[in-house]
């Protein structure tokens, strides 16, 4: 599963440190944090100083770090009030016995606890000390009353210790923290987008990637898709509201989260699986795939040997699959792609209408920095005639972001209430 955050706005994340030997860790939790977007402030306790500098996490999060609660000069830049405010969630890692006990009895004499009661985000922590510490009555009880007082506490890992000791209380590993973050976000964002969402209520099928196209159990003709812009799509679809369908030739990319897959090889197999989703019920179909236009007219049984100079592969046509669809009785909201080299618009326009479809999104692959294997798209999007709505243009961009653009565009046709036939 893969977060994509980028459709959601940039969260500010705090990161409190506090005096245990797992604070090396949270450097690492800073960049980690980062990569899915995050904003990251830190916060940092007199005895977290005493393992790891503030200048390290200064140059880790682009941000001067707070340590202090009652200091002129920083509290002139961001106040600890303000900065309370700023965070749109308090992540306390590593959190120890002392800074745990604070919490539950609402202690504030220095800058982290008094922010803990300062702040209205949801505060998490992450527990990392000796076994035996942890295991403490005093440490179990204060834990307790932070649950019912609603912290979140990241149960530590269990294993060897820094102290030699073997049991609970190792701080897991940031990539898990920053993963369970970016979750948490990813879920808080989807149930409002699920009644506010551009494609609330929407079931929406994605076809992507390249189609495989057997020749003989060895071998196979295909293409150099990387599936990037329907899996991007994909992503931006769900956090957009909609219950999405990714169907999927063979592709080396993570399964968007809350997006259902459906693996296929070849584009009969692709055409199934549409359809199938299409009886199920379905609002809008999006065809990004790079669908092989010919197959091999018989796979053959066994592994072709090496004979002659030349080979001859006899090659029938494939089933058009975003045709197929648009021409059913029932069909959903289409939404065609273009790839092309040349006359760009009126290829893609054609494309159009001999399709049937709603709405059209073409490239012009010959730029060799947009498109295929790409991590950036420009587009231009026609829509069909019912809709009277003009071409729009989409600069060049990362995909997700051309993905949200897609997505608004889409929503924009849905709400004109064209009957589809
Ligand atoms: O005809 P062309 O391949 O250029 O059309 C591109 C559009 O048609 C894309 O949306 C592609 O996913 C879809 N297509 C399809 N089945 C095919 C060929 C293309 O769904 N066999």
């Amino acid at each position: 599963m893969s977060f994509n955050l980028s459709v959601i706005p940039t969260r500010h994340i705090l990161l409190a440190v506090t005096g245990g030997i797992a604070a090396y860790k949270s450097a690492i939790l800073v960049r980690r944090l980062k990569d899915y977007g995050f904003d990251v402030r830190v916060v940092m306790t007199q005895g977290a100083q005493a393992f790891i500098t503030p200048l390290t996490f200064q140059a880790l999060s682009g941000y001067p770090v707070h340590t202090e609660l009652l200091d002129p000069e920083a509290e002139a830049g961001m106040g600890h009030i303000e900065l309370a405010r700023w965070a749109d969630l308090v992540l306390v890692a590593p959190a120890t016995c002392d800074v745990l006990a604070k919490f539950s009895h609402g202690l504030a004499d220095d800058l982290l606890s008094t922010l803990y009661l300062a702040t209205k985000a949801p505060v998490w922590v992450s527990p990392a000390m000796n076994q035996q510490m942890w295991a403490a009555k005093a440490t179990q009880r204060n834990l307790q009353q932070l649950v019912d007082d609603g912290v979140h506490v990241i149960m530590p890992d269990a294993g060897e210790q820094a102290c030699g000791d073997v049991g609970l209380g190792r701080m897991p590993e940031p990539e898990d923290i920053a993963r369970q973050v970016a979750a948490y976000f990813h879920a808080e964002h989807r149930k409002v987008a699920e009644q506010y969402g551009l494609l609330a209520g929407k079931k929406v099928v994605i076809t992507a990637g390249p189609t495989r196209e057997a020749v003989d159990p060895v071998r196979y003709i295909s293409n150099h898709s990387t599936g990037k812009m329907g899996f991007a799509l994909a992503a931006a679809c769900y956090a957009a509201g909609a219950d999405v369908h990714l169907i999927s030739g063979p592709v080396s990319l993570e399964t968007p989260n809350g997006v259902k897959r459906i693996r296929v090889s070849s584009a009969r197999d692709m055409l199934e699986a549409s359809m199938n989703r299409l009886h199920e019920g379905c609002d809008v179909f999006i065809a990004t795939a790079a669908v092989a236009d010919y197959r091999v007219a018989t796979i053959a049984e066994h592994k072709i040997k090496k004979s002659g100079d030349e080979l001859n592969l006899n090659l029938v046509k494939n089933p058009d699959i975003v045709a197929t669809i648009a021409q059913q009785e029932k069909r959903p909201f289409m939404v065609g792609f273009a790839a092309e080299t040349q006359n760009v618009e009126a290829y893609a326009t054609g494309k159009l209408i001999s399709k049937k479809l709603d709405m059209i999104a073409c490239n012009d692959v010959s730029r060799a920095d947009i498109g295929f294997g790409s991590d950036e798209n420009a587009m231009i999007i026609f829509f069909a005639e019912q809709y009277g709505l003009d071409k729009r243009i989409l600069e060049k961009a990362p995909k997700q972001h051309i993905s949200q653009q897609l997505v608004e565009a889409i929503h924009e046709a849905l709400s004109k209430n064209v009957a589809i036939s």
